[in-house]
């Protein structure tokens, strides 16, 4: 059985005190959960420190929402993974749609961050997605098995399986339309198909969450989904209740 998992992207949002009230809150929340879900949530890179200190012994699990594709070096304004490990982070997501497509990151790139955050014993949490055109012209498993593939040439099917692989199609991300569950499980199933080609154990194993506008009120049936493990939430986790409702409904 996978355990389900929910984590919330909070991109660029919040200042310090509304960090901390979020925190608190979503804490709070998390301690009356009825579901044995695996919670996290990703903040800005400079209040990691700090959320690491608040977060320290509740279920909540901190992340990170990119890292540098480089160990160490002369790279101005970078973070590398193994900074981020040393503030007690889980997770970092790579490639997500809005750096690749706001900040141009390619394929190699997103590889590189993903060995990158494996060195350093981290879980990355990699996005796949494809755009509206895309799916219009009937690419979607296409562009989705590319993306995944550039992860496995560069780091080998085995080291997928200490990752969390995100569908999150690019048409549904913060536009309030989501997939309907039978889209997004149709992806999710095609994504576990391709990995148990290669490697059965894997596909059984590794966590593909669902991300894209996902609500109070739709979470339960997506998380439902036979191949659907959880959610990478945007919008909706940069409030408390609405946020542990959605974790609740991941049982
Ligand atoms: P959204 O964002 O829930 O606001 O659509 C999801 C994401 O970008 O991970």
């Amino acid at each position: 059985m996978r355990q389900k998992l929910v984590v919330g992207n909070w991109k660029l949002h919040g200042s310090k005190a509304q960090l901390e009230d979020l925190l608190a809150d979503v804490i709070a929340g998390s301690e009356n959960l009825t579901s044995a879900v695996e919670i996290g949530v990703c903040p800005t890179y400079v209040y990691l420190g700090h959320a690491a200190q608040i977060l320290v012994s509740s279920r909540v699990k901190l992340g990170a929402q990119n890292v540098a594709r480089a160990g160490e070096g002369a790279y101005t304004g970078e973070v590398a993974a193994q900074m981020l490990a040393e503030c007690e982070l889980v997770y970092v997501i790579v490639g997500h749609s809005e750096r690749r497509q706001l900040f141009h990151e390619s394929d190699t790139e997103v590889a590189e961050k993903f060995a990158q955050v494996q060195a350093s014993d981290l879980t990355p949490i990699l996005c796949v997605g494809e755009t509206l055109e895309e799916r219009e012209q009937e690419l979607t498993d296409q562009v989705v098995l590319g993306q995944l593939d550039e992860i496995i040439n560069k780091v080998g099917i085995e080291a997928v399986a200490n990752s969390v692989i995100a569908y999150e199609p690019i048409w549904a991300i913060g536009t309030g339309k989501t997939a309907s569950p039978e889209q997004a499980q149709d992806v999710h199933k095609t994504i576990r198909d391709h990995l148990r080609k290669q490697k059965e154990d894997v596909a059984a194993t590794v966590r593909i969450i669902y991300g894209g506008s996902v609500k109070a009120t739709n979470a339960r049936e997506l998380f439902q989904q036979a191949d659907i493990d959880g959610g990478l939430v945007g919008g909706a986790s940069l409030e408390a209740e609405e946020f542990i409702s959605i974790c609740n409904s991941a049982d």
